[in-house]
């Protein structure tokens, strides 16, 4: 009994290894995308797994972008830009997650607060094409245009990612990755 269970130890420990590899190699530069969606940068952000995508358009001030992070089905994921500081509250999100069925939707709202109501609504800035969302290969991907605040081509960007309960967002943990997910980003040179 104590080789098998010595064996499975040593086999988890090799399929993690495995895993952190293959997600190092794979970078940003290779992400896949559906059709007629394409961006010109990308950054790998610093905690949670996820990537931001995006192409600037200078003469209107907006970005096109695409944010990916992994997540179960039961779990959430999201993103915004904070014109207001680099922290949660005033923080202008997107959160993408489903119901039972697999059915993904987007909700935006302006976070109140580090307990915010998550009411359906408008954000601070203009988001001129509305935003959709897939769910696919154990990643959520988020899809929106936004006309950056101030017309400024540097930002505070936030993202997250939690567990649901029937459909319904739980908050994220508070510890760890999850309270490191902010950072200044410059959409002229990523
Ligand atoms: C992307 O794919 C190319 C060709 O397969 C490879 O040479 C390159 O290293 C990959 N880049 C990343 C960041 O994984
Ligand atoms: C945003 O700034 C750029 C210069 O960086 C300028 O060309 C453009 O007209 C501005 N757009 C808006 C909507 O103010
Ligand atoms: C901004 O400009 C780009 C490039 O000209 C264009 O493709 C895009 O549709 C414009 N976006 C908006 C919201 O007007
Ligand atoms: C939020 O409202 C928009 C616009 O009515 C809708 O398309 C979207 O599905 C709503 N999101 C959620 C999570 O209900």
């Amino acid at each position: 009994m104590a080789r098998s269970t010595a064996a499975l130890l040593v086999a988890a420990a090799t399929t993690a290894l495995l895993f952190a590899v293959g997600a190092t190699a794979q970078g940003c530069a290779n992400a896949t995308f559906p059709a007629g969606r394409s961006f010109e940068r990308c950054n790998t952000l610093p905690v949670l797994g996820a990537s931001l995508y995006w192409t600037y358009h200078a003469a209107n001030g907006t970005a096109e972008l695409a944010f990916r992070a992994p997540s179960t089905s039961g779990g959430w994921v999201a993103w915004g830009i904070n014109p207001t500081g680099a922290r949660m509250p005033g923080s202008n999100v997107f959160v993408a997650s489903q119901d039972g069925s697999g059915a993904v939707s987007v909700l935006m709202t302006v976070l109140e607060s580090t307990s915010p109501s998550l009411t359906n609504g408008t954000l601070k800035f203009d988001v001129p094409v509305p935003p959709t969302a897939e769910y696919a290969g154990g990643a959520y991907t988020i899809y929106t245009t936004v006309a950056l605040p101030g017309n400024s081509t540097t930002q505070n960007m936030v993202w997250q990612a939690g567990p649901l309960s029937g459909g319904s967002i739980l908050p994220h943990p508070t510890s760890g990755p999850n309270l490191q997910s902010v950072k200044r980003q410059d959409f002229l040179s990523g």
